[in-house]
């Protein structure tokens, strides 16, 4: 018999590690199955007695356990900061549709990741990294509130050997000698052939609305440009409706979009209190 989508499967937490003052790395493995997922995906996480909630796949580890990367913001995610190595939670998942792989092989990359927005494509960089003679030049850009709101920070700096990383914060401290300013001054910094370079981008809608605009003056095709629109959720199937932007079921046919899918509604982004 087919198992019901709705009931979560346990899983146990692995492992923790925090990486600024409000957001942690979970490492999660299933108790019996594998877990096999497209980076850009999401799981929908239970914690039992709280209530469950949507979480980008920001990590594989091995055959059935991965991560997700966690800010503390109200019940169920202050809920799991309580929890402790060893403890069970539900999943369900993966959901949704990730970043586009197919497109991506052979072809230049470039990411674009404001705060949070990096964790589904740590997952990505994490792939490329494993693969890396399958694509072109792999470019980042990302952009963080303070130094010690960048995520991953020591990854960034192995990242260094596989991939052109450039990182802005929005204020510096007396420890930053990098960019400062919003994403888009990283764009001063990089050469990209817009024709032949895929654009994937995921951050607060601000940021992404100017990431597009940025991208198109560049020539980047429509077809060449993919957001990750993570819009409020709820069932992460299909039923609730929670997550529409102009009757575009998020969930289903997202989070990962490619611009020429949604540029009627791509306006609406900024307001769109993601
Ligand atoms: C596809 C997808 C992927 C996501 N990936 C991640 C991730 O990797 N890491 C992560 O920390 N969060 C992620 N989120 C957001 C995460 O789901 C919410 O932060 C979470 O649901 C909050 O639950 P809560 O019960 O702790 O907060 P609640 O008690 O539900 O909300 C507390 C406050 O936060 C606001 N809020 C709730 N959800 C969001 C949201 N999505 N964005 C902004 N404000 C919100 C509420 O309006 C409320 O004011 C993702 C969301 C989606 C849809
Ligand atoms: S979250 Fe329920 S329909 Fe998308």
């Amino acid at each position: 018999m087919r198992e019901n989508p709705y009931i979560p499967r346990k899983a146990i937490i692995e492992d923790l590690k925090d990486e600024t003052p409000d957001t942690r790395t979970f490492r999660i493995k299933l108790e019996k199955e594998r877990f096999v997922f497209t980076p850009g995906q999401f799981i929908e996480l239970t914690v039992f007695g709280y209530g469950e909630a949507p979480f980008s796949i920001s990590g594989k580890v091995g055959e059935s356990a991965f991560e997700i990367t966690v800010r503390r913001i109200g019940t169920v995610t202050k809920a799991l900061f309580r929890k402790k190595k060893g403890d069970v939670v539900g999943i369900r998942g993966p959901l949704g549709k990730g970043w586009p792989l197919e497109r991506l092989y052979g072809n230049d990359v470039l990411i674009i990741a404001g705060g949070l927005g990096l964790a589904p494509l740590r997952s990505l960089i994490q792939l490329i990294i494993e693969n890396r003679r399958r694509f072109g030049n792999v470019t980042l850009l990302y952009g963080a509130r303070s130094p010690r709101d960048l995520l991953y920070k020591e990854e960034l700096i192995k990242w260094r050997d596989m991939v052109d990383v450039h990182l802005t914060v929005d204020k510096g401290d007396e420890s930053w000698h990098g960019r400062i300013g919003v994403v888009t001054v990283l764009f001063d910094d990089i050469h990209v052939d817009p024709k032949n370079t895929i654009a994937l981008q995921c951050g607060p809608p601000i940021m992404m609305h100017f990431v597009s605009k940025k991208l198109k003056q560049l020539g980047f095709p429509d077809e060449n440009i993919y957001l990750s629109l993570e819009r409020l959720m709820k069932c992460g199937m299909g039923f609730c409706g929670k997550c529409t932007i102009s009757g575009t079921y998020v969930c289903l046919y997202g989070p990962v979009f490619c611009y020429s899918d949604i540029r009627g509604f791509i306006e609406n982004i900024p307001e769109a209190g993601v």
